[in-house]
């Protein structure tokens, strides 16, 4: 019996290790040399790091800690580790087929491996190593979003040679060359679409609020899987809430923005409008004004601009506590979901996820994927940032590693729930905590509102 069962957390491991380095492989099947090792923006790695990273995390964690054998490939310590270089100095890579053959070198021994592995004693980390590469493909994701769409306006501004010859007066002229170098430094990710229609009618989804009543009800996770930061599960009491059934979408969003929320510093806390006050932004990160878009969850926000569009409509973020309630808890039967719809495992048609459709979705695409009281689109999409500033839940020990979570319990960082269009499978559930700098907007985010 016992020997049955170990086998088959074997082979579940293999599958699912198997399936998450194809998802990798996908992310760079038509790379260039020069996008696999450009630093797309100062907050991020070049992709081509992470590809790296991600063999030599795995080799680390099970080839030399747990199996006692010398690194595959010691050489590439210095470059691969993850807080020896900083971000600008990771662009001096090996290629594309050199860093292939080193996560190949490193997965067949790791497969070796897996043949004789105690696996019994093992397999939360080989469940962190899973994710560990999911994670890191999800940052892949966007940072070539980023790229491609750098390259499509570099393409666009050579044929569109600048006239030189009326001089603008000054103060208009500063202005413009802020926009353009702001224009510059944020990519539009969405196709840029030629004729803005921003009136066209396009139903919203009809989303009254949801109301959950007070009471208790189970945070974080104990699973062999679930992160050092999830555990462990706890009793939770919450007050009286209401949800929204969706995230903001981009039609209401652009409400914010027509009547000049963006210059509006009422909406702002000190805070944010000091933050607002530096980068002078007036629309998301990946914004498009194309109408197809009017029913996406807005992307590309920061947590200051998702906070000040919530005082815009006299609501607010959901804690992570909030969220989880409304997207875990089952009032009906008193039980506890691992994922909004029940327990069985991400699809296709349950949300948008691990590039399936590598862009956002209608927030009303997946009925299927409703939580236990009925909110929509809690898993993929987009991330959804929440009131809450990461911090440790009662019992917490880090694992495997203090940098991984414990360093990050700041007071400065933010939680967002319920993962993105570019999320992998194994990184998606309601237990799942993400963690950045409330300024930061290139990742895949957006929000919904509670009241
Ligand atoms: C939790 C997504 C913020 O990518 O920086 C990867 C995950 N930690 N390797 C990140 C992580 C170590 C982390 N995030
Ligand atoms: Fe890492």
């Amino acid at each position: 019996m016992i020997s049955k069962s170990i086998q088959s957390c074997r082979e579940a491991i293999y599958r699912d290790l198997q399936q998450c380095r194809r998802g990798t492989f996908q992310l760079f099947a038509d790379i260039d040399p020069d996008t696999f090792c450009r630093q797309a923006h100062p907050d991020f790695s070049p992709v081509g790091w992470h590809l790296g990273h991600i063999a030599y995390t795995e080799d680390l964690w099970l080839l030399q800690r747990c199996a006692g054998w010398n690194p595959v490939f010691p050489e590439y310590h210095q470059l691969f580790a993850a807080d020896i270089l900083p971000k600008k100095q990771r662009v001096f890579l090996p290629t594309f087929p050199e860093v292939e053959l080193y996560l190949d070198a490193v997965r067949k021994k790791v497969l070796d491996y897996l043949e004789v592995a105690p696996i019994a004693h093992q397999e939360r980390l080989w469940r962190f190593l899973i994710q560990h590469e999911s994670q890191h493909c999800e940052t892949v994701a966007f940072v070539l979003q980023m790229q491609k769409e750098e390259g499509r306006r570099k393409k666009e501004e050579a044929i569109l040679i600048p006239n030189s010859q009326s001089p603008i007066p000054n103060a208009e002229g500063r202005r413009k060359k802020e926009e353009g170098r702001r224009k510059k430094e944020e990519a539009i990710l969405i196709p840029n679409f030629q004729s803005p229609i921003p009136n066209a009618p396009c139903p919203m989804p009809d989303s009254p609020a949801i109301e959950i009543p007070g009471g208790e009800f189970y945070i974080g996770s104990d699973g062999v899987e679930a992160l050092d930061n999830e555990r462990s599960r706890h009793l939770c009491y919450l007050e009286a809430y209401a949800i929204d059934r969706y995230p903001v979408t981009c039609s209401q969003y652009r409400d914010f923005m027509a009547s000049g929320g963006y210059q509006n510093p009422h909406w702002w806390s000190a805070e944010g409008w000091e933050w607002q006050k530096v980068h002078l932004v007036d629309r998301p990160l990946y914004w498009s004004e194309n109408p197809a878009f009017n029913n996406h969850p807005v992307c590309g926000v920061s947590w200051y601009e998702a906070e000040a569009y919530c005082n815009f409509t006299g609501k607010r973020l959901p804690s992570e506590a909030e969220w989880e309630k409304a997207a875990s808890w089952d009032a009906t039967n008193q039980t506890y979901r691992i994922y909004p719809w029940g327990d069985s495992q991400p699809n296709a048609s349950l949300c948008n996820h691990r590039n399936n459709i590598a862009n956002t979705s209608p927030v009303d695409s997946f009925p299927k994927g409703a939580s236990a009281i009925g909110c929509c689109d809690m898993l993929g999409n987009v991330w959804e940032w929440t009131a809450s500033t990461f911090d440790a839940y009662p019992g917490f020990e880090s694992y495997p590693y203090k940098g991984y979570s414990e360093v990050y319990f700041d007071g400065e960082h933010r939680v967002l729930k319920g993962g993105s269009w570019a999320t992998f499978p194994q990184a998606l559930r309601s237990s799942f905590r993400n963690w950045y700098y409330p300024g930061v907007r290139q990742i895949i985010a957006g929000f919904r509102c509670a009241k």
